[in-house]
């Protein structure tokens, strides 16, 4: 039978999922050695929204955390996610950026990297792509899973094809919605091992009660690995969990490689963690129940909650239906964009402005404009010409590469810097989030003069 590789996401996916990634290294470093004996294929750790949470709400440092863990984990890969041109921020970085990022993550310890693009625009995965195998280490290459009337098995297939041109070395469906069921798992898995050589990945979550069904039948159709999160911190908008996994796939004669009594250890000590959430509120138990109602308006998990939650800042909530039937209206005129960020931000808030201003695109958002442009890629299918008409007038949309035409960001953000950055890797925290690295070097610099200050007296003394 079989042997299947298992990614363990609880390091990134499933806290960004469940608790707004919120756990802090501090919480997790004293079972990163036990972790590192498993045999886990690799440890899903960083990148995502880590880097941004570390910066923003822990007051960390997110290449500290990533060396951290790599000193205390040298037995197995370190996987991280990364948006393609968007790194791990929201807008598209020029060239030097990009690859500056991938070497130092490379150098900092990461042996894997998982790269998308929210269009599937393979133009806007090949520099990191590029850069990965540059530096040695593994680029995989991630298809966003999507159900569209113009995304098939077709499609998924010839983006496989043009990833695996690139050089990637495995591929990944990412199914960030949940919303992918066993037959369309089997399938694209199946078509995927038919046409690329390299192997396959399945990534998905556990929001409408799929995800389980989805890991089996890839795993039938032939996957190479899947991604599970540690049991205590899987399902709802989680992965599915660990140990259910590997005790369903031995029970039918697959192999897999991991340890139950150390994964049992790995369960023990983040129990307390999620628990401790839910006590602080960071939690919400909402998000571990299944939500079903993605599989009737397609919209994910996620993006329904946010539609709620502008809706009654608004107090319009009596509008919820209207929205619902104006959100897949919006994606249909825009091309069918794969409901991720930082399109399902993009297509909700103009499907509730479509509404509440009761006059379709009678305000269009800058998001929308830029999208529009071609300044986040190539849309997937074609704009509805009388609304692209509306937005660019006489003005021809980018067809080329949009990151072609960005001047290099790290001249610029060096000479502003000056000795405030300590390293290249301040310099690229910098440029992936201005606000957030500046009051963390500010901080931390306070912290240093504090320890030299109290130095001081101390030799007074
Ligand atoms: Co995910």
């Amino acid at each position: 039978m079989a042997k299947i590789a298992v990614t363990e996401t609880v390091l990134r996916d499933a806290h960004q999922s469940l608790i707004a990634t919120r756990m802090r290294t501090d919480e997790f470093k004293d079972i990163l050695e036990t972790m590192d004996t498993i045999g886990f294929h690799s440890l899903e750790c960083w990148g995502g929204a880590t880097f941004d949470s570390c910066l923003r709400y822990l007051n960390e440092d997110p290449w500290e955390r990533l060396r951290k863990i790599r000193k205390a984990c040298p037995n197995t890969k370190l996987q991280m996610l990364l948006r393609g041109q968007n790194l791990l921020g929201y807008r598209h970085y020029p060239d030097d950026v990009v690859r500056l990022f991938v070497k130092k993550s490379v150098e900092n310890g990461i042996d894997i990297i998982r790269i998308f693009d929210a269009l599937n625009d393979i133009r806007n995965i090949e520099v990191a792509v590029d850069e990965t195998l540059k530096n040695g280490a593994h680029a995989s290459g991630a298809i966003c899973f999507t159900l569209s009337p113009i995304h098939n098995l077709e499609s998924n297939v010839k983006l496989a094809e043009d990833m695996e041109a690139l050089g990637v070395q495995s591929i990944c469906i990412k199914d960030m919605a949940g919303i992918m069921g066993p037959q369309d798992a089997y399938d694209l898995v199946k078509a995927l091992k038919e046409n690329v050589k390299v192997p396959i990945i399945v990534h998905t979550h556990s929001t409408t009660g799929l995800g389980l069904l989805a890991l089996q039948k890839a795993v039938e159709a032939g996957a190479f690995a899947i991604d599970t999160a540690i049991s205590s911190f899987s399902g709802g908008t989680s992965q599915p969990p660990t140990e259910t996994m590997v005790y369903a796939l031995r029970q039918q004669g697959y192999e897999v490689d991991v340890d139950e009594k150390v994964l049992k250890q790995i369960n023990d000590y983040f129990k307390p963690i999620l628990h401790h959430s839910l006590q602080t509120g960071l939690l919400n138990p909402l998000v571990m129940g299944t939500e079903t109602d993605a599989l009737v308006s397609q919209i994910p998990g996620g993006m329904l909650s946010n539609l709620v939650a502008q809706l009654t800042a608004q107090n319009k909530l009596d509008k919820f239906e209207e929205v619902l039937e104006e959100t897949p209206k919006v994606r249909k005129d825009l091309g069918y964009p794969p409901l991720v960020t930082p399109m399902s931000q993009i297509v909700g808030v103009q499907a509730v402005s479509n509404v509440l201003a009761g006059e379709r695109y009678k305000n269009v958002s800058s998001e929308i404009k830029s999208y529009v442009r071609g300044e986040y890629g190539k849309a997937p299918g074609e704009i509805n010409p009388a609304l692209q008409k509306q937005i660019l007038g006489d003005e021809k949309p980018i067809t080329g590469r949009y990151a072609d035409l960005l001047e290099p960001g790290l001249p610029s953000a060096r000479e502003y810097l000056g000795d405030r950055a300590a390293s290249d890797e301040d310099v690229l925290s910098y440029v992936a989030f201005p606000a957030q690295a500046e009051a963390y070097f500010e901080k931390r610099e306070a912290k240093k003069k504090k320890t030299f200050n109290y130095t001081v007296e101390k030799i007074e003394d």
